[in-house]
């Protein structure tokens, strides 16, 4: 269908004294004695487009097109609109592409995200949907860019898989085979099972990005994890997409440095594409939200060991929920006091307690810690899980016994230590926690187009 897009019409000079042809839904209609004004959006711009509607000497139009919701097709002359310097069309032809009847169900101008979320197929409509997914897709992209300029290869990793990578029991899995009592023993129904054998959705691609990175060097992946946990929290999805590079020949430090770069250099880009949406967010989700953006990017981040962050806990004038004691896994709460209350920037936890981290992580000196990193931000908390990874093949057997964890699937993995092992490390961004950082959208289903979690798929 032959049509120009609204921000275009919208912002062009070129296009004033022109005829042009838009198409869109329409998300406000006036109607007065002489004239009528549609204000029209395709989902390329949050701004509408007014159209203008002589009722004297201007065309038809069938009432079914001035309802909310309605898609229509309008061809007009583009002029220029000095009260808010942008441009409208003054319609010689408007014609009903859909219908949009009174049981639509966004009527109100404002509506609660709670209300939205009932309705996923229906929310992309509204502006702040419209915002999210703009930025979401301008990210993926600053993304892609920031390690392609590097020269990281793109891998994409498989989904299905017979090991669990975090080792903590989160996999979905994957089965042809329904209910059925034909088996005495798990054992039986494996061998029966697609694959022949315990399978489930990854809940990480770093495992095979490894191997990846024992032969390119550097790589990265993007694509989606799935984690079983029942965690009814604003942070936690059942399927959320992941950025996981993994780097030959590098340490703790540079993981740490290359964290820090991409965080920096995809919030650069989203201010300078996103203006429009930015000041959205600012005025209506987060007020300081530019301020605290350009402060990250012109910052350098804090790193803190895991130790030191434990006496801090410890000192605060904050009665917790939960207790804190040097080997416990940090709360939400206590992330946030870290990075809220007492940096009030970006912080690196580094060097965790080996008990509550997963079993690849490179095993300090100490033989009490590993070198881990978390990236907490204000607002969000976590967003970033990385580590180097254990190099040495007997140490990571140990590793591996002392968690109880059988080697059966592991083969894979344990042959990058046997061949050329090198030191190395990488990390992964929860994809949909940065887009609430750079938007200020306090609830991760806000922010991805079909959020799973427990209970819940629409
Ligand atoms: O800290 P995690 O579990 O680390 C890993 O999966 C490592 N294998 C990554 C690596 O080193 N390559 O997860 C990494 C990040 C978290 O910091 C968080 O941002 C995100 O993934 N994440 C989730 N996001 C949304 N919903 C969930 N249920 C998430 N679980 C993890």
């Amino acid at each position: 269908m032959k049509h120009t897009d609204i921000k275009e019409i919208l912002y062009t000079d070129s296009f004033v004294g022109k005829k042009a042809t838009v198409c869109g839904w329409v998300r406000t209609a006036r109607d007065s004695k002489n004239v009528a004004f549609l204000a029209l959006n395709d989902g390329t711009t949050l701004n509408h487009l007014q159209i203008v509607i002589d009722k004297e000497n201007g065309p038809e139009v069938s009432p079914e097109a001035m309802k909310l919701g309605a898609s229509v097709k309008v061809t007009g002359e583009v002029v220029k609109n000095d009260r808010n310097n942008t441009n409208e069309i003054n319609a010689e032809e408007v014609i009903l592409l859909g219908s949009c009847p009174q049981d639509y169900p966004l009527q109100k101008k404002f509506q609660k995200l709670e209300t939205l979320r009932e309705m996923p197929h229906i929310r992309v409509r509204t502006n702040t949907f419209n915002a999210v997914f703009r930025v979401r897709s301008v990210i993926a992209a600053a993304i892609h860019r920031f390690f392609q300029e590097k020269g990281f290869v793109y891998i994409n990793t498989p989904l299905i898989t017979g090991s669990d990578c975090e080792g903590a029991g989160e996999m979905f899995q994957v089965t042809t085979i329904g209910y059925s009592d034909k088996y005495d023993n798990a054992e039986d129904y494996y061998a029966d099972d697609f694959f022949g054998k315990k399978t489930g959705l990854s809940v990480s691609g770093q495992l095979e990005g490894e191997v990846a990175a024992m032969g390119l060097g550097k790589i990265y992946t993007f694509g989606p994890s799935f984690r079983a946990e029942n965690s009814n929290t604003q942070r936690h999805v059942a399927e959320f997409w992941h950025v996981e590079p993994e780097v030959a020949f590098a340490e703790l430090p540079d993981v740490i440095e290359l964290a820090e770069d991409m965080i920096k250099y995809i919030i650069k880009d989203y201010m300078e594409k996103c203006p429009e949406e930015l000041k959205f967010f600012e005025e209506r989700f987060e007020k300081g939200l530019t301020e605290k953006l350009l402060s990250v990017v012109n910052n350098d981040f804090e790193v803190v060991d895991y130790t030191d962050a434990i006496e801090l806990l410890k000192k605060a004038p904050v009665k917790f929920e939960f207790p804190v004691e040097w080997g416990c896994d940090l709360q939400s709460e206590h992330e946030r006091y870290i990075t809220e209350q007492v940096y009030n920037k970006p912080v690196f936890l580094i060097n965790y307690p080996k008990g509550i981290k997963s079993f690849y992580m490179k095993q300090n000196a100490d033989g009490k810690t590993v070198a881990a990193t978390d990236l907490l931000v204000p607002g969000v908390g976590e967003i970033i899980g990385g580590s180097e990874r254990e190099a040495d093949l007997d140490k990571l057997l140990a590793a591996m016994k002392e968690k109880g964890m059988s080697t059966e699937g592991y083969d894979f993995y344990l042959d990058l230590r046997k061949y050329g092992s090198v030191p190395h490390g990488g990390f992964g961004l929860g994809f949909e926690r940065i887009i609430m950082y750079c938007t200020g959208m306090a609830n991760i289903r806000d922010v991805i187009l079909y959020p799973r979690t427990v209970g819940n798929i629409k």
